[in-house]
């Protein structure tokens, strides 16, 4: 991937800090976000076009507040500093920052001076996010107020002669109206990027680059058909053909038909070298008289490794072990912050128990949007690269209590009724992720004449961007009704339906 040019992003601990990242990129610029403390030797070593300092929690006056390398200011690097960035910018080079007595929140109406170069073509009038306590209160010798509010005498600032800008609000989220044109602004008329960051090009970069490091050697991939790891496995697929191998593990806790429906795509029409392990039985025997959530994931993650390891003894050493890291991954690892809430499987735990030398991730630099467009170019179908997201353990964590094959088989036909309802209907765009559950209740029912003491079926259908919050989506009741007359009808065990009508948080979006 060769992007010639690169907006470096400083962390400082706010929490937009990767919007601003995927921004920048919406805006064809590659971006990347580095810790606040960069050397000014790494920056010039990376000789990006421009740098943006991100907001963050603290206080320039605060004893362990974040600063920056002494003399980034000086590089002659242009330099947009965001909320706190703005404030650190003015403190490193001797304005004040002062405490506001209340804080200011809200999408607020900025006066600007369209005359910047970082407003141009913009009304004298904006709306933008603010949400600070500190604030400028005279700017640093040599620069000049473009922009204020009524509570805020200095909301945005420039030193022309430097290219050094700050705004106090924030541009990257969509309250601020515009925002976006602010970005475009600092990276086009005052960093002077061109734009040339696009996934065609990646696709076409990545190919070559991953030819000359892999020449003739092998490499081993593990296929679970969910997105990342799918575009990946195409990805080197193109590059290095069949001396690319990848395994996917059937767990048996897939959708109804979709061990088959991976199997079909990437075997046939992309003519991958695939070994599908039906491993089912396996699973199903380790989990048996198993309720415990937690106790589901652990088995079914150590297993996922047991046999992925025995396939990959089967092939013996290979040179390298490819896996479907993004970028987000990269950017949250190692910060370890907050409680485990539900322990998330992924293939991260292999690396120890397969013979490789080197991992490939050819996505990691890449953002969720970005893999997906990635995909597209790649020729992957439009169902596959816009799937929702599916947990690792599959449906094992969509049965309460222990799984059978029984109940595994009705949670299949009741989730694939839902999903197809959902299609129908065409509402599958705006949901973001829908299934059903098979919870472990009975309940007495009635069939016909008969009393039956069956199962019941939760539905589960969630509106969210980021899957850490999210609401409830309100299906149309004729939707339900159908979906629950479906359900009860051609599902045998089932005799309830119910619809789950709580967000995150308080819930989390699967239940288990
Ligand atoms: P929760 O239930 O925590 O889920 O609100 C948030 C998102 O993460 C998915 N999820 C998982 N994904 N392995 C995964 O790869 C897991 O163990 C796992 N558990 C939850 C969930 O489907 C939702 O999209």
């Amino acid at each position: 991937m060769k992007a010639n040019e690169l907006i470096l992003i400083l962390d400082f601990g706010g929490q937009y800090n990767q919007l601003i990242a995927r921004r920048v990129r919406e805006c064809n610029v590659y971006s990347e976000v580095v810790p606040y403390d960069i050397t000014l030797d790494k920056i010039k070593e990376k000789n990006p076009k421009g740098i943006i300092f991100t907001g963050g929690p603290a206080s320039v006056y605060g004893e362990d507040s974040p600063k920056c390398a002494n003399g980034i200011f000086e590089l002659g690097i242009p330099v947009l500093g965001i909320c706190y960035g703005m404030q650190l910018m003015t403190y490193t080079l001797g304005g004040n920052v002062a405490r506001a007595e209340k804080r200011e929140y809200g999408t607020i109406p900025v006066n600007i001076e369209n005359s910047s170069l970082l407003f141009k073509e913009f009304d004298n009038e904006n709306n933008f996010l603010m949400s600070h306590t500190d604030f400028v209160e005279t700017v640093p010798e040599g620069f000049k107020r473009i922009g204020y509010t009524s509570s805020c005498p200095n909301a945005a600032m420039e030193n022309v002669e430097k290219k050094l800008y700050g705004i106090q609000f924030h541009p990257e989220v969509n309250n601020s109206v515009n925002g976006i044109k602010v970005i475009k602004n600092f990276l086009y008329n005052i960093c002077g990027c061109v734009g040339d960051w696009k996934m065609s090009s990646f696709v076409d970069d990545s190919i070559q680059m991953l030819k000359e490091k892999i020449g003739n050697k092998k490499a081993l991939c593990a296929l679970s058909g969910g997105v990342d790891s799918s575009v990946a496995a195409v990805l080197l697929n193109k590059a290095i053909g069949q001396n690319l191998i990848c395994i996917f593990v059937d767990h048996g806790l897939l959708r109804k038909n979709e061990g088959d429906e991976v199997e079909q795509v990437f075997r046939n029409q992309f003519n991958i070298n695939l070994i599908r392990v039906n491993a089912k039985d396996r699973f199903l025997s380790k989990l048996a008289g198993v309720s415990d959530p937690e106790t589901k994931r652990k088995i079914i993650g150590e297993e996922f490794i047991r046999v992925f390891e025995e396939e990959a003894k089967k092939i013996g050493s290979v040179d390298y072990l490819v896996q479907g890291t993004i970028y987000p991954d990269v950017i949250e690892s190692g910060l370890g912050k907050g409680a485990v809430i539900k322990s998330h499987h992924n293939v991260g735990a292999l690396p120890d128990y397969v013979d490789f030398k080197e991992i490939i991730e050819p996505l990691r630099n890449l953002f969720k949007d970005e893999v997906r467009k990635t995909g597209l170019e790649l020729g992957i179908p439009e169902n596959l690269v816009y799937r929702q997201p599916f947990p690792g353990p599959g449906l094992a964590i969509r049965i309460i209590g222990d799984i059978t094959d029984e109940k595994l088989e009705i949670l299949k036909n009741a989730d694939s009724i839902f999903r197809e309802e959902i299609a129908n209907a065409g509402l599958h765009k705006n949901i973001n992720q829908y299934f059903a559950v098979l919870t472990n209740l009975k309940s007495v029912g009635v069939m016909g004449d008969e009393r039956t003491y069956d199962y019941t079926i939760a539905l589960r259908a969630v509106e969210t961007t980021d899957f850490m919050t999210g609401v409830w989506s309100k299906i149309p009741y004729e939707i339900l009704e159908k979906v629950s007359s479906r359900i009860v009808n051609e599902v045998t065990h089932v005799n309830r339906v119910v619809y789950d009508i709580t967000s995150k948080p308080p819930a989390t979006i699967e239940w288990e």
